[in-house]
């Protein structure tokens, strides 16, 4: 028997890294593709949700940062830098720490959720709160790796779509081909760059018949791509997809165009419902920026669009344990009810006598 090795070792020949490149890694990939009842109920399709908040640190950036470390560690870094909603600086420093290397994390003030903040100091980041957003952090991020000897690895990195990619190769094999659709969160937009690079190489090798239409979905008080403008102010409880200017806006729209896909915009009352419904419907807890996708399918049901006789992935891009505050927000009274530790008090509180 052996575990699963990491996508580096997993994919390496079809990976466009330097050859050779020792990898770093936390055994990264290899995340459950679950088959959503409800979803698959609700479209009579065949709905399966990627999880990536089964990764080691919670959410997909482990993939992107297990190629980009690895290949900064080979080049002789000694420190990185990224901008982050949260899950890039916690994934950067977890792969830092094992990689011996210095991370330093570039955040917006009182934007990151205390979990992503949690891992990036205990991972031993050196971490910088910026009066702005996180297109502010990115600029900054970019001006210290061109004047400081520090690596980038920030999406802009090539590094990380590379690792990335390697989502939608798990996809086509466990599936036996790509799926129709793919429906996902968009922030950046780096995710659903490598997505397409992974899906249109796994079509250009034969290994798959098809690519599916990619379909992504923004918070509408983040949503560049689907307005077509950048947002100076972007605001949303999803705050790892609180993003106004993503940086791989033009791959992104490749990818839309090239797949016949769309982007398209919900609500932040959408995206926390569909987080909730599909924690207590499908046993999966994800972050609110997580379920934008989630809430997508929901939208395009509810506007009378058909998935009948398909087959759909969504990637849930990380775990609900990383910002338990925004998730509980909307529950209203938490455990209210207290009894004394007796079977009877204990029956009727239950509703059972
Ligand atoms: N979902 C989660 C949980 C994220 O953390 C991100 C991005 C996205 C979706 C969007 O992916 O940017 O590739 O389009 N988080 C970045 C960060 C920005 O800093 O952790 P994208």
């Amino acid at each position: 028997t052996h575990q699963w090795r990491g996508v580096i070792e997993e994919y390496r020949p079809l990976l466009d890294i330097p050859e050779g490149t020792p990898a770093v890694t936390l055994r990264e990939g290899g995340t459950p593709l679950v088959f959503s009842e409800w979803l698959s109920g609700l479209t009579g399709a065949e709905v399966w949700l990627k999880v990536e908040g089964n990764n080691p640190t919670g959410s997909f950036k482990d993939r992107g940062m297990t190629t980009a470390i690895s290949v900064a560690k080979a080049d002789g870094a000694e420190a990185v830098v990224c901008a982050s909603t949260g899950n890039t600086s916690a994934a950067m420093a977890a792969y830092a720490a094992k990689a011996g290397l210095k991370p330093l994390v570039l955040v917006p003030e009182g934007k990151i959720a205390a979990g992503k903040m949690a891992q990036a100091i205990l991972h031993g980041a050196q971490v910088i709160m910026v009066r702005g957003n996180f297109d502010h952090c990115l600029t900054l991020a970019r001006q210290l790796a061109w004047d400081y000897p520090v690596a980038l690895v920030n999406s802009v990195n090539p590094m990380r779509l590379e690792g990335q990619k390697t989502a939608a190769f798990e996809i086509a094999d466990f599936l036996g081909d790509a799926p129709d659709y793919h429906l996902l969160p968009v922030g950046n937009a780096g995710n659903i760059a490598a997505y397409w690079l992974g899906y249109t190489q796994y079509h250009s090798l034969g290994v798959t018949t098809r690519t599916p239409v990619m379909r992504g979905f923004q918070a509408e008080g983040a949503s560049p791509l689907v307005t077509g403008e950048p947002f100076p102010d972007p605001e949303t409880k999803a705050t790892a997809i609180r993003i106004g200017n993503p940086a791989s806006w033009k791959l992104a729209e490749a990818a839309r165009n090239e797949s016949g896909g769309r982007f398209a915009a919900v609500s932040d009352n959408q995206i926390l419902s569909a987080q909730r419904e599909l924690a207590s419907r499908d046993g999966v807890f994800v972050e609110p920026a997580s379920a934008a996708g989630i809430a997508g399918i929901l939208q395009e049901l509810a506007a009378g669009e058909s998935y009948a006789g398909s087959t759909v992935a969504i990637t849930v891009t990380g775990h609900g344990l990383k910002d338990i505050a925004t998730a509980l927000e909307g529950v209203g009274a938490l455990v209210d009810t207290v009894i004394d530790a007796d079977v009877t008090a204990a029956a009727q509180a239950a509703g059972l006598a």
